[in-house]
């Protein structure tokens, strides 16, 4: 039986601003699939969605769709783009998989159970209208990162999970499994920056949004975020589902590849979230850097992403996966440049390796109307073609299976350049001068027919197109000669080979037009892009805010005044929100119902000062959730300029609840 392989990406957030920075880690993790298919490996390669969170609940807000609705299609633009990258996943995870959802559910309750989740209290800096906490780093001049208005200092009933209990066993773990963090630079950032000061217990439940998995047992949380996002890893496998067959086959992971600033929550979090299920730890944890962009990470909300659609479309795929595989060391950070890519693409891709192919081709076209002759006489320049192609296909095994992609490809591409060199040493075209070197000549252009095919297999991982069109030119028809192990063994192309022309696989590109164009290209996209519509859409949301107040008076119909319904309510029962400064919690008696209404009119009203008003209730509002308790219905009241509130009422103090204004 074939041995297993268990690779994953991280779940990405879902955004169409999904940019190269993301393909480099999906393409790197690619390749990996695809070598070790092609080495044999019942391979199970994970991607999907992280899709929870109070950031994906206030953009669907703005847009006016639901959570679900906003992330159901952004998904599915990330899957198209994985598409047009032959990103060759076996599973695609989202967050809100039902499968998912109850297994983190049950993770949750058991984690609980045992002790290692328990209640206690989250304290940050609390902004109302944004309904967030923040923490003291992330405000702005002692304000709101976001709106940028005052925030006061709250409490918030959370759950914790248990992280400080494992701090030794993963020290230990750690310090006996050097594999185990890679590269080997990022174990010692974790040991040393984060292990050994001490770990903090770690917030895993929210109160102050709606849009997370439910902690069953206490449906005023939503489990964030971390217990959601990494169980992805297992949850995929069927963990925790009535079929775990796949678990069992696949777990524990061989490879989590993950951005650099991931690499903590995969090697301190996720292994104690394991430990503390009695789970076996993933085998390795590689960190890949980041991809620069004039000097800065390349992120989404910087704004300053290169999109690969763009590039794909341009260059083709191989030209754009060749690139970031080749161009930046794994594990390091990379700089992207146009001209790097261009310069690539010229001088590895058109160059060397499309320049090899098509002149072989043509020449045995030329000189042999396509089909080789059998007869061949060696010469002194085959042995060391044939040493090279050796030593090469020995030692990619070895880069490729420590991820070392840019080695493995500079690797290749010393056979190519060898190839190339050849076809100096030998000259065809002074050969085929001379009936009598005839078999030379068909020597010459045979081993130069081989060359390309042990180089068209060990570029697999890299090229999704290239080797096809490739066979196709070379006549490499038949699928043992085409394997993996097949590009270790020199002269498995039959003699007379049948060879055809076709267009060049990588066509020179003029730099200097194609940079002005790129950009151009660049900039069009970037404005038809979805992310941009939604910002505009958030922007005007805002800007409609602000003019409210200096608005002329907009004149309605009777009938919108009629869809308002406004009741005469008693206040039964008020206290104080725990936390809030402003929020009161009252209990309004409207004819024969009673509602529960969230009001921020604290300290101007005290909650002994509310028991008993009559006040008017907007009673047709939809049901809000404010610091995890719910609201139906607004009541009214009036501010004054300097921000003094009274509450808005009937004159009679014996009148009727449940009356309606008209
Ligand atoms: O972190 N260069 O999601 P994410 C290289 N949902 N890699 C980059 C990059 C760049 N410029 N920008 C982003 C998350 N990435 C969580 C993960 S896993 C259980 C949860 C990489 O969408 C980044 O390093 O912010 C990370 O590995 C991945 O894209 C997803 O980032
Ligand atoms: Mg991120």
């Amino acid at each position: 039986m074939a041995e297993k392989f268990y690779i994953t990406t991280p779940i990405y957030y879902p955004s169409d601003k999904l940019h190269i920075g993301h393909s480099y880690c999906t393409v790197a993790t690619d390749a990996m699939a695809r070598y070790k298919r092609l080495r044999g490996y019942d391979v199970m390669f994970l991607t999907g969605t992280d899709e929870h969170g109070q950031k994906i609940e206030r953009i669907a807000d703005a847009l006016g769709v639901t959570p679900q609705q906003y992330v159901d299609k952004i998904v599915a633009g990330v899957k198209e783009l994985w598409a047009s990258l032959d990103i060759s996943y076996d599973k695609f995870i989202r967050t809100t998989d039902d499968y998912h959802v109850k297994a983190v559910q049950k993770i949750f309750k058991q984690l609980y159970d045992q002790g290692d989740i328990y209640k206690s209290e989250y304290e940050g800096w609390y902004c109302t209208p944004c309904e967030s906490f923040y923490t003291d780093v992330q405000l702005v001049d002692g304000k709101c990162p976001d709106c940028g208005r005052d925030v006061e200092r709250l409490k918030e009933e959370s759950y914790f999970f248990r992280l400080s209990k494992y701090q030794d066993r993963l020290i230990k773990y750690i310090e006996e499994h050097p594999d185990f963090i890679q590269p080997q630079t990022r174990q010692n950032e974790m040991i040393n920056n984060f292990l050994k000061p001490g770990l903090e217990d770690l917030c895993v439940s929210r109160t102050t949004f709606n849009w997370g998995i439910p902690v069953t047992f206490d449906d005023k949380h939503v489990i964030y975020v971390w217990v959601d996002a990494l169980t992805n890893y297992i949850t995929a496998l069927g963990y925790g589902s009535d079929d775990d067959s796949n678990y069992k086959k696949y777990w524990p992971a061989d490879i989590h590849v993950v951005g650099k600033e991931i690499v903590r929550f995969h090697t301190i979090i996720w292994p104690a979230i394991l430990m503390a299920l009695d789970l076996p730890l993933p085998k390795k944890v590689f960190g890949h850097g980041w991809l620069i962009i004039d000097g800065g990470k390349m992120s989404k909300s910087k704004g300053n992403v290169v999109d690969p659609k763009v590039l794909v479309d341009r260059y083709g795929l191989d030209a754009i996966r060749y690139f970031l595989l080749r161009e930046i060391a794994f594990g390091q950070d990379g700089n992207f440049t146009n001209e790097a890519l261009i310069q690539r693409i010229n001088s590895d891709l058109a160059n060397d390796l499309g320049n090899l192919v098509s002149r072989t081709a043509g020449m045995i076209e030329k000189y042999f109307g396509g089909q080789l002759p059998v007869e061949r006489e060696e010469t002194e320049f085959d042995a060391s073609l044939k040493e090279t192609a050796k030593a090469v296909t020995e030692k990619v095994d070895g880069l490729l299976d420590n991820m070392l992609f840019s080695d493995a490809l500079a690797e290749i591409w010393t056979l190519i350049r060898r190839a190339n060199k050849y076809v100096d040493e030998t000259q065809p075209w002074i050969l085929a001068k001379d009936e009598a070197s005839k078999a030379k000549l068909a020597n010459s252009l045979y081993n130069l027919a081989e060359a390309i095919r042990i180089v068209s297999i060990l570029i697999q991982p890299f090229m999704t197109k290239a080797p096809a069109l490739i066979w196709e030119q070379i006549g490499i028809k038949d699928d043992a000669i085409k394997t993996w192990d097949s590009a270790k063994e020199w002269g498995l192309l039959p003699a007379d080979v049948q060879v055809k022309k076709g267009p060049a696989i990588f066509p020179r590109i003029d730099m200097k037009k194609e940079l002005e164009e790129l950009e151009a290209a660049m900039k069009k996209a970037q404005e038809s892009s979805v992310a941009n519509q939604t910002k505009k859409a958030e922007e005007a949301k805002k800007a409609q805010a602000e003019r409210k107040e200096e608005e002329p008076v907009q004149e309605i119909t009777i009938d919108d005044f009629d869809k308002i319904k406004l009741k005469v309510g008693t206040v039964i029962a008020s206290e104080k929100m725990k936390g809030s400064k402003k929020l009161l919690k009252n209990q309004i008696k409207i004819g024969n119902e009673t509602r529960q209404i969230l009001s921020g009119i604290s300290p101007d009203y005290t909650p002994e000062e509310m028991v008993g008003k009559k006040v008017i209730v907007l009673t047709n509002l939809p049901p809000r959730k404010m610091m995890g308790e719910m609201s139906y219905g607004m009541i009214l009241v009036a501010e004054d300029e300097n921000g003094q509130l009274a509450l808005a009422s009937v004159d009679k103090t014996d009148f009727a609840d449940g009356s309606e204004l008209s």
